[in-house]
């Protein structure tokens, strides 16, 4: 088996929320710096690097990650979706973003691109979750702003009106 340089840099190609792009990475780049400094989608946010924040959750392949927790060479060829892929072209919000709006559901918003993307997987999969169900998710995402209840009041919220949750459709 070939030796891999640590430092050597190899061409990593996915589909961005919904365009396919290429960038160099070393082979221990993690995805989320490889999102936010080779491709410039800086709406993922990096804050404990471990696995335990959440903010850093993106999508891949329709399912949540954690994007600090996952190489970027492993993302080569996968499907990968930030919070920018949630918004319409124009700017207007999807409804799970328009219920964060809605209910005052962040304050800061370090935590909110991670949250919206671990509940656009959890509607997408169980439209009509149960709060505990709500609960469960959100209790792998930290927030030091809100205290969770008017987050927990938004999902709800986009749930009782759950179409549109999902992501837009690829441009
Ligand atoms: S930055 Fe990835 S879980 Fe905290
Ligand atoms: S809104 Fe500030 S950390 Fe969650």
């Amino acid at each position: 088996m070939r030796r891999v340089n640590r430092s050597e840099r190899v061409r990593v190609a996915l589909t961005l929320n919904g365009r396919r792009l290429a960038a160099e990475a070393e082979p221990r780049m993690l995805l989320s710096d490889f999102l936010r400094q080779s491709l410039g989608a800086t709406g993922t946010h990096v804050g404990c690097e471990h696995g335990i924040c959440g903010a850093c959750t993106v999508l891949i392949d329709g399912v949540a990650q954690r994007a600090c927790l996952t190489l970027a060479v492993q993302a080569e060829g996968r499907d990968v979706r930030t919070v920018e892929s949630l918004a319409a072209a124009d700017g207007a919000l999807n409804p799970l973003q328009a219920a964060f709006r809605n209910n005052h559901a962040l304050q800061c918003g370090f935590c909110t691109p991670g949250i919206l993307m671990s509940f656009t997987d959890l509607l997408a999969r169980n439209p009509h979750p149960s709060e505990g169900e709500i609960r469960e998710v959100l209790s792998g995402h930290l927030c030091r702003c809100t205290g969770y209840a008017n987050i927990v009041a938004a999902i709800k919220e986009a749930a009782n009106g759950t179409a549109g949750a999902a992501p837009n459709p690829s441009p």
